[in-house]
């Protein structure tokens, strides 16, 4: 059963490879990818979750689209390495991001708005205190 197992992921993955490409999918996103992604500009989704929390009535489906992507590439951040300054220290606000990132999307998804918004507030105030040591010049 366990041998089975193994063939059967072996064949997806190498299928998931042929349509990626034969592009390396596992590869975690780099930390510029990630700044990029989330943080970058005034249609990035940290502004866009900035301006959905004012509402009166969130749009919650907004809410969980975006927070989301906060999850999915708030993960690959740990698994990089600091460019600059103490790894240990760098490593340990990265996964606060992500800590902080899970939490914003759980209060997501059950639509509680003090929780999914503390959280937030938590991940749009973590910038300057990993820049300061670790994003170099
Ligand atoms: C855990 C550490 C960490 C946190 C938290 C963090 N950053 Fe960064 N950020 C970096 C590092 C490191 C770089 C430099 C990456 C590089 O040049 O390779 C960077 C680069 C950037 C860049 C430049 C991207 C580019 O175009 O090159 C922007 C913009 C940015 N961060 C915005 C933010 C904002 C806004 C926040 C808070 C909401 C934030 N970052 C939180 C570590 C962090």
């Amino acid at each position: 059963m366990k041998r089975l197992a193994c063939v059967v992921s072996v064949i997806a993955f190498s299928a998931v490879s042929v349509w990626a490409g034969g592009d390396d999918d596992k590869k975690p996103a780099t930390i510029k990818e990630v700044m990029k992604k989330l943080h970058k500009g005034a249609d990035a989704p940290l502004n866009k979750l900035k301006t959905a929390f004012k509402a009166d009535s969130p749009d919650w489906k907004s809410i969980q689209d975006l927070s989301k992507g906060f999850v999915t590439l708030g993960a690959d951040l740990p698994k990089n390495d600091a460019p600059k300054g103490d790894k240990a220290d760098f490593k340990k606000l990265a996964e606060a991001y992500y800590e902080n990132a899970k939490a914003l999307d759980a209060g997501a998804k059950k639509k509680d708005k003090p929780a999914a918004e503390a959280a937030f507030k938590k991940v749009s105030t973590s910038c300057m205190a990993c820049h300061k040591d670790h994003k170099p010049d």
